[in-house]
């Protein structure tokens, strides 16, 4: 949906610049191309009248949160939200789900179930794009069988803080790999003639205080980093619909953000779909002249602005019903580009379950990643005799992340730890377990072994079955959910205790975490195994048991950095953390209430970009994953457009890994930025050449409103990770200068 498909897209993975027309640049599966939705878009426009015209601009959530309960209007299904069509002109209402992992199961309000993908961070740690958009195809799917044509998905907001809240939801620390990976889930997503959001529109970066948190950041800093996911997500995905964010950037709120919506979206990147609101997050009538087109969730907000008071406005005044017909038309281009008026979604469609449920595997096993193996601990023998499982609620299910973003089946949790929290939103965010349970899966693969459960929660308990065991597996699991940061980066459960004692008891321990964000290891020396499985999904105790005993071979890659402490990052305490209490709708306790993050401390230097800038050695760098085999990455030739490299696998067994590509210094300054990259699956033996299109805006600076790269000599060099670097290769390039 951008003026930019028009001409040119570059693909930065495999090796071809595909050149789009406007036909195919549309979304994919949507019926009728970008320019006849438009078109199509105006003859409606034209017959709509004043009352019409503020239909599409506001709708409820329809759920029964926040102030007032909905009767839920007719066409309305229990989910996020619901906006009123035009049946007189054949425009169809939105109904619309949350999001990035699945249809959300919204406290089981519908009493249906839908296949939770694993998190954002376990599928962004599989670096395979084509597998983002077979999820996400695979939930949009299963959102238009529920009757939902609006699926609230693409969590595109780069990870600044490991604590923050949401990490588990979004996908990375760099906007390459975010941009690439969130475009491929909603290319998925749109090819069932459904809408997707990319959100949350921009620099949505913690939690506490999310809705009066202010993200400050220079201009330059922001397309280098936040923007460009967002610009590259748009560009590859093209998401119909934007969702602008809670978080104030600069000092003005997201949503009421002239300069994000109006200049940087609309104008810049020439976006032509539509901006809705977060739930809750409109402030005012004037969002509307700042860019924002639909008020989603209305009976959280104060006010319903764009209703009544905007048909006001517009009735009185020219610019303000111009600015009308175009929100209604960015809507219409929308619907029609879907093809949500000739495919109308309807609940009761029929869903595959066993094969969604094994699309969401096999994307788990690519996002499990393996931290640690000495001597060869994994993967475990078949013929393991004694095989201790411990903790994590190991023989019931995976642990899942809170909010929004929670997906269930139709029997909900099968273990839930009550929240406390206590606002209506205890359900939504309180920790809850799938049931894909790893003993049970563990069972099934070592059938001739004694595999025993102890919860860990009397140590030594467990360290008794530990010392009797061939093998221990702890289970260490850390919930995450929207709405509340982590306090730091260590174990709850008193876990990192029990960890130490098993390992004590029993040298062969394995550590299986299930978090939501990067964790400290106060016991890794100790331990002979270590794998972040993150949270699964509806097959994860599979996925994990598949990896442990080598049915498949490791091959998840870090998507984010996980430092060694918070000394290590640029903002050791998370602001607001300690001055405000925690609450789930983030409202200011008194109007006053303010919290500045202060990004232009790293800038667009997020993540592993910070630590090359600090000369920083982290716990774990972005990037880092080990195989059951190994790999060498050789013969990088670039000319600063394209390269190639050659991926060979000179172990012994089958696996994939990620080539990684870096500029390694930008004009004779030294800078990290990652350029490409591309996984492969190798046999033992085997090698593969590949190419990728360097995107040269990572290589540029924004300046002056435009893209420079300077003259200057740059290298770049192949990593297994961002810390791991081969011999670098320079490049002259010369001076360029250009505009979005
Ligand atoms: C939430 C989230 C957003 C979600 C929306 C609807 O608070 O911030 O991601 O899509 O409200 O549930």
């Amino acid at each position: 949906m951008h003026r930019r498909l028009a001409s040119t897209l570059s693909v930065s993975l495999g090796a071809i610049a595909l050149v789009l027309t406007a036909a195919a640049a549309q979304a994919k599966g949507s019926e009728a191309p970008l320019a006849a939705a438009e078109a199509k878009a105006d003859k409606t426009l034209a017959q709509m009248t004043p009352a019409e015209k503020t239909v599409l601009t506001h709708g409820i959530m329809a759920l029964p949160l926040g102030p007032t309960l909905p009767t839920l209007p007719e066409g309305a299904i229990w989910g996020a939200g619901f906006i009123h069509g035009i049946p007189r002109l054949g425009v169809p209402a939105l109904t619309e789900t949350d999001a990035s992992l699945g249809v959300a199961y919204v406290m089981g309000m519908r009493k249906d179930g839908a296949t939770g993908l694993p998190s954002g961070l376990s599928m962004a740690s599989s670096w395979n794009p084509e597998a983002l958009r077979k999820s996400g195809a695979m939930i949009g799917s299963e959102a238009r069988a529920k009757g939902f044509n609006v699926l609230l998905a693409g969590g595109a907001n780069l990870m600044r803080d490991p604590r923050a809240g949401r990490t588990f939801e979004y996908f990375s620390e760099d906007p390459l790999l975010t941009g690439d990976l969130v475009g491929a889930a909603i290319g998925g997503i749109q090819s069932n003639h459904i809408i997707s959001t990319i959100k949350h529109f921009a620099l949505n970066g913690q939690e506490t205080g999310r809705k009066f948190v202010s993200s400050q950041i220079s201009d330059p800093a922001a397309r280098e980093s936040d923007l460009l996911a967002f610009q590259i997500g748009i560009e590859k995905g093209q998401p119909l619909a934007v969702m602008c964010a809670y978080n104030k950037v600069n000092g003005a709120s997201a949503c009421d953000n002239d300069y994000l919506l109006n200049t940087v979206l609309k104008k810049d990147w020439g976006y032509k779909g539509f901006v809705m609101s977060d739930w809750g997050a409109v402030p005012s009538l004037e969002t509307a002249i700042h860019g924002l087109d639909q008020q989603s969730g209305e009976q959280l907000d104060k006010q319903v602005w764009l209703d009544k008071p905007l048909a006001a406005a517009a009735a009185k005044d020219p610019a303000w019903a111009a600015r009308l017909d175009d929100m209604n038309r960015r809507v219409l281009t929308s619907i029609y580009a879907a093809g949500l008026d000739a495919n109308p979604a309807k609940p009761g469609g029929a869903i595959d379950f066993e094969a969604d449920a094994k699309i969401s595997g096999d994307i788990a096993r690519q996002g499990i990643v393996l931290l640690r193996n000495e001597g060869g601990a994994l993967p475990l023998a078949a013929s393991a005799k004694r095989i201790a499982v411990i903790g994590g609620y190991a023989n019931a299910g995976v642990l899942t992340g809170g909010g929004s973003s929670q997906v269930h089946g139709k029997d909900g949790p099968v273990v839930t730890i009550q929240s406390g929290e206590h606002t209506g939103f205890d359900a939504l965010i309180a920790p809850t377990w799938q049931p894909s349970s790893p003993m049970q899966a563990i069972k099934a693969l070592a059938p001739g072994a004694t595999v025993t459960y102890r919860s860990g929660d009397v140590i030594a308990d467990a360290v008794a079955q530990a010392k009797k065991a061939n093998v221990a597996i702890v289970f260490a699991v850390k919930p995450s959910s929207e709405g509340f940061d982590q306090a730091d980066l260590s174990l709850p459960y008193g876990q990192d205790e029990l960890i130490a004692a098993v390992t004590a008891a029993n040298p062969h321990t394995i550590v299986v975490l299930e978090t939501g964000n990067p964790v400290a290891m106060p016991w890794l020396d100790k331990t002979a195994a270590v794998m972040e499985a993150w949270f699964p999904g509806a097959r994860g105790g599979e996925a994990i048991a598949d990896v442990l005993f080598g049915k498949v071979n490791p091959s998840g890659h870090l998507p984010i950095t996980f430092p060694k402490s918070v000394d290590q990052l640029p903002r050791p305490v998370l602001d607001g953390y300690n001055e405000f209490e925690p609450n789930f709708a983030g409202d200011p306790p008194t109007p006053d209430a303010r919290i500045t993050a202060d990004y232009n401390i790293e800038g667009s230097d997020v993540g592993y970009r910070w630590f090359a800038r600090k000369g920083e050695a982290p716990l774990f760098p972005f990037g880092f994953g080990l195989s059951y085999t190994t790999f060498a990455s050789t013969g990088l030739k670039t000319d600063g457009k394209t390269a190639s490299f050659t991926l060979s696998n000179t172990g012994k067994v089958q696996g994939a890994t990620v080539g990684q590509l870096y500029m390694v210094s930008q004009a004779g300054t030294p800078r990290q930025r990652l350029v490409g990259f591309q996984r492969v699956d190798l046999a033992p033996g085997a090698s593969q050449k590949v190419s990728v299109t360097i995107d040269p805006r990572l290589l540029a600076e924004w300046k002056d409103g435009g893209w420079t790269i300077a003259a200057g000599d740059y290298t770049f060099a192949l990593g297994s990770d961002a810390q791991h670097l081969g011999q670098p290769v320079k490049v002259h390039l010369s001076a360029r200068s250009w505009k979005d």
